[in-house]
Formats: structure tokens, sequence, C-alpha cells
């Protein structure tokens, strides 16, 4: 009784600090897990990707992986393909390898459920990596604050563009993140819709994120004679296609198109003008936690993570790391500071007395 009581007090204190040094501003999670983690040397962890299409996933894996086997794990990567029946195909496979804990990136929010059944079924753990598995309860979730990411895009756009007409090219429907980028993107334009100061003339998903859906719908539109004048792209490849869509009639660097990610040719575009930001999510710090974080709980570790999530039954521990709006006014104190594209390959097509100076 007397331990119970010390826990809490102690978990007590905990949060009243972490409520002191985080005020009311928004911050990243507290977490501590590179922190004595237990020498555990042969943990097996099994990292199951949804898919790799986009740029920022090798980074992921790259990262992920290279903490893991720093800290003497090995790890076991697959990529589904954007295919769930596969995906827990594999998820099968990794089990059968004797795997210690199971870290997801899921296809299918609602239907790689099945997968940490399997999981928990053998006594593994698992950690929903960047996207969340719904209804699930996962023993983990780390990610982003994904609405944040939205409402960050909506705010730099309608800065840009406070009337007008608006098309939003969200995300895959099967992704939970594009139900939360949309959620942050409705945050913030409700008021303007309401108010009749911006129109929403065309809105799709984008099924596995393809790129030649967005393509279609700017394409479509403008063929209808509808004039743009701002574009949400769920993700920097959808900007990408709706860019060239819109170049294909002249209107490339007219029409403010927004897109995350910080791509390296989206930040190019950023600097070039013919798209106004992205957002940059600071990779690193999530590939490492989940790591770091694997192996503590495969060595059967506590964690303490404060933040939450609702998967639509279960409240999942959430580490939340905070994304960055990229302009090209902070392209050189964020993405470059931080290494995560070379100024030299951002400003490729820019002579060199233009780039930002020191
Ligand atoms: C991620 C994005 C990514 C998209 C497509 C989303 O779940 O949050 O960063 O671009 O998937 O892979």
């Amino acid at each position: 009784m007397r331990h119970i009581r010390a826990l809490k007090a102690s978990l007590l204190i905990v949060c009243l600090l972490v409520l002191l040094t985080t005020g009311c501003q928004e911050k990243d999670s507290a977490f501590n897990f590179q922190e004595d983690i237990n020498d555990k040397d042969g943990i097996k962890i099994g990292f199951s990707m949804g898919t790799l299409q986009e740029e920022r996933w090798q980074r992921d894996r790259d990262i992920f992986v290279a903490r893991a086997q720093e800290l003497g794990a090995e790890v076991i990567v697959l990529n589904a393909y954007n295919d769930n029946e596969e995906q827990i195909r594999q998820v099968g496979y990794l089990i059968e390898q004797g795997i210690d804990i199971l870290v997801i990136i899921p296809h299918d929010a609602e239907k790689s459920t099945d997968t940490v059944h399997m999981a928990k079924k053998a006594g593994i753990k698992v950690i929903s990596y960047d996207r969340l598995i719904r209804n699930a309860n996962a023993d983990l979730y780390i990610s982003f604050d994904n609405v944040r990411v939205g409402e960050i895009m909506a705010e730099e756009l309608t800065k840009e563009v406070p009337t007008g007409n608006y098309i939003i090219l969200k995300g895959a429907p099967t992704d939970y993140n594009s139900t939360m980028f949309y959620e942050g993107y409705m945050n913030v334009l409700n008021d303007y819709i309401e108010r009749g100061d911006i129109k929403v003339v065309a809105e799709i998903w984008a099924k596995d994120w393809a790129r030649e859906e967005a393509f279609q719908c700017v394409e479509e539109t403008l063929e209808k004679g509808i004039e743009i004048n701002g574009i949400i792209a769920g993700n920097d490849s959808l900007a990408a296609a709706a860019i060239e869509a819109l170049s294909e009639k002249r209107l490339a660097g007219k029409v403010a198109v927004v897109g995350h990610d910080a791509d390296l040719s989206a930040c190019q575009r950023v600097v070039e003008g013919t798209q106004l930001m992205t957002v940059y999510k600071p990779i690193e710090k999530i590939a490492k936690a989940a790591a770091e974080a694997a192996i503590k709980m495969a060595g059967g570790q506590e964690l303490f993570v404060l933040d939450k999530i609702y998967d639509g039954k279960y409240e999942v521990p959430y580490l939340m790391v905070q994304p960055i709006p990229v302009t090209i006014d902070n392209m050189k104190n964020t993405i470059i500071k931080d290494s995560f594209h070379r100024m030299e390959d951002i400003y490729i097509n820019i002579p060199e007395y233009l780039w930002p100076k020191e």
C-alpha cells in the first residue's frame, strides 16, 4: 500500500514537473527512453512497414535500424507494399521468426487490428509507429502531433490566401493520419468557410496516397474552368502532383500549394516559389525513440508516457513529437540546421549568390 502511494506521489511529481516545464506551449511528449536501457543483447525486433513509397520512410527505416543495432538488437524489416493482406502475412512470418517486439506502420488502420491480436496472442508487445492502428490497444503509439500538422498547413495557407477557392487533397482513407490531418485543416478552415471567405471547390481522398489521383483532381477542376486559389495537399508527393497539373496550365507558382514531409523536392519547390510551405517532422526523434522504447519494452521495462490517444476503443499511450512549419524564410534555421537536407541540394537550381547567408 505504502509502495503504491509512493509510486502515485512520484508520478504526480513527474506530471507537475512536466506541466511546469511545458506551460501552455505545445511540446514533445516527455520521455527518457535512452536512459537506463538494460543491457539486453540479442533482442529481435520485427519492423513491419506498410510502405516505403514516400521518401521519408527510408529515413525512418535507416535511423530506426541503426539505433536498434547500436543498442545491440537485431531488426527484421519487411515492406508490405500498401497491401493489408500481405502485411498480415508478414507479421505472421515475423512472429514465427521469434521476434520479441513488433513495431508496425500499418497500411490499413482498421484492418491491421488483426496484427495486434496475433502479436498479443504470442505474448509480443506492439508499437504502432507513425500511423495509428484503430480499436486494437497497441502498447504504444509513437508519432507526431498529426492534428497540429494539418493546422499548421491550413494556418500558413490562410495567411497567404485568406479568401478564395480551395482544393483539399486528402491522403489515403485507410491511413488514420489522413483523418487527423483533415481534422487539423478544418479546425482552421471552418471559420473561413462559415464566413463565406473560403469555398472548397473540390476534395478527394487519394487511395494509397496515389499521386495520379491528386493530379487528376486538380486537372479536372481546372478543365471545368473553376478558379483555384489555394491547394492543401495531404503530403509533399500529392503537392508535387498538384503542382505538375498546375504547371500544365502555366499556373505553378501562381496558386498557393501546401504539403508536408519536407521531402527534398518539396524544399526545392519552396525556395523556388512553386510551393508555399511544407512541414518538417523531425523523423530522427521518433525513429530513435521507437528503437529505444522497443528494446525497453522487449526487456520488460516500464515506460512512462503521459499523453494518450483514443484508438476508437482504447486509450493508447502516445509519444508525440511536434511538427515545424517550413517556408523560404526559415529553411536554413530548420531543415538545413538539422542536416535534414543540405543547402546545396535544396538550392540546386538557384544561383549561389542568392542562397541564404550566415
Ligand atoms: C505519413 C506521411 C506520409 C504518408 C504517405 C502518412 O501516414 O504521416 O508522412 O507522407 O503517410 O506514406
